[in-house]
């Protein structure tokens, strides 16, 4: 099992920062909270650091990392080219759950890039990712710290049984409240085009830069392979369906001998017995319904349910970031 280090999230003791910050400088992988999931760090600028996260997670070396920095001057040192929209983005999104793809730096390796010509970069919002961050000061790469095609980690537990002593230390700052990945933005498209629903909607962000590309172009190899149909599964079978028909097919499934679990909306279907079917009610709310879901999945996964039956949530923008994750958890 790997080591967890224990840190008070709002403020982490400087000993316990200075021990992952040393341990990432020395080329050693650390799980981190952040404000959206918990990152599985390394250096970003040596490449046999970033390396070890690929091996660690399965991850093909087609997929590229996204770089977290403590601030805009970090993110710009990585970046040829700062667009003027990118400054008007971090100004309000930052530190916060926004990740903007900008050409890269030659100093990025080509690891964190999948050999690309751009660079995905973020400031988190977290208190213990930020300090970690000022005490290493290195950039670090980190994508979600789970195995590559399982759900995203939103505590240490989660990290420490997905990926069990394949990380160097765990830095454990209690549950993440975003709940869901940060949103990715391609800033070197024109419009700039959104790659990832996230946290921060398209609303948001047209709101600061003007229109941008909601769908990304079918022809031509996948611009961001998060984008991969299937990503972001748990074990059991999910299915996401109208409320009218959502309790119905959980009581067959269940009649059948599976072990099924319904997520209701707190006023959608009342939250009535259906017999040998555990509900579970999740917020009508789209953020707090985002910051449960994962730890939902987990959950269920490791009481060993086998198929989950998904109330499909509202339309509209608020709940972009749920639907695409419930999308890719429920793809045949
Ligand atoms: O909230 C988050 O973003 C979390 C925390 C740890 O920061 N990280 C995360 O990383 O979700 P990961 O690796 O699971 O997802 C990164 C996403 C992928 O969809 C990847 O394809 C995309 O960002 N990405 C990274 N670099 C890119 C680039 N240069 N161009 C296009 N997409 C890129
Ligand atoms: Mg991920």
């Amino acid at each position: 099992m790997s080591e967890v280090l224990r840190v008070d999230p709002a403020a982490p003791d400087a000993a316990s920062v200075a021990r992952a910050a040393e341990i990432l400088r020395a080329g050693g992988l650390v799980a981190i909270p952040t404000e959206t999931v918990y990152g599985l760090a390394a250096h970003a600028l040596d490449a046999r650091a970033v390396e070890r996260i690929f091996a660690a997670k399965g991850r093909p070396s087609t997929n590229p990392l996204i770089v977290h920095v403590p601030d805009v001057a970090s993110a710009r040192a990585l970046s040829s080219h700062w667009p003027a929209a990118a400054d008007r983005l971090a100004e309000r999104f930052w530190p916060g759950p926004l990740t903007l793809v900008v050409p890269r730096a030659a100093v990025v390796p080509d690891v964190v890039t999948a050999g690309g010509d751009t660079v995905a970069i973020r400031v988190p919002a977290h208190p213990v990712a930020l300090a970690i961050l000022r005490a290493a000061r290195i950039p670090l790469a980190a994508p979600s710290a789970n195995p590559s095609n399982a759900v995203s980690p939103t505590t240490a537990q989660h990290v420490v049984a997905g990926l069990g002593k394949k990380v160097d230390l765990v830095v454990d700052g209690g549950p993440c409240s975003g709940g869901i990945e940060s949103t990715v933005l391609h800033l070197d498209t024109d419009p700039p085009t959104l790659l990832r629903p996230g946290l921060v909607s398209p609303d948001a962000i047209e709101a600061v830069i003007g229109p941008i590309a909601r769908e990304r172009k079918q022809q031509g190899p996948l611009p961001s392979p998060g984008l991969m149909a299937r990503h972001y599964a748990p074990r059991a079978k999910l299915e996401v369906v109208h409320e009218d028909r959502a309790r119905d097919l959980a009581a067959v499934l269940a009649a059948a001998g599976e072990r099924v679990a319904l997520l209701v909306l707190d006023d959608a279907v009342t939250p009535a017995v259906v017999r040998g079917v555990q509900t579970v009610v999740m917020p009508r709310q789209a953020d707090a319904y985002a910051s449960r879901l994962y730890a939902t999945l987990h959950q269920l996964d490791s009481q060993g349910f086998t198929r989950v039956v998904v109330v499909r949530p509202p339309d509209g923008d608020a709940w972009l970031g749920v639907r695409d994750r419930l999308a890719r958890a429920s793809h045949a």
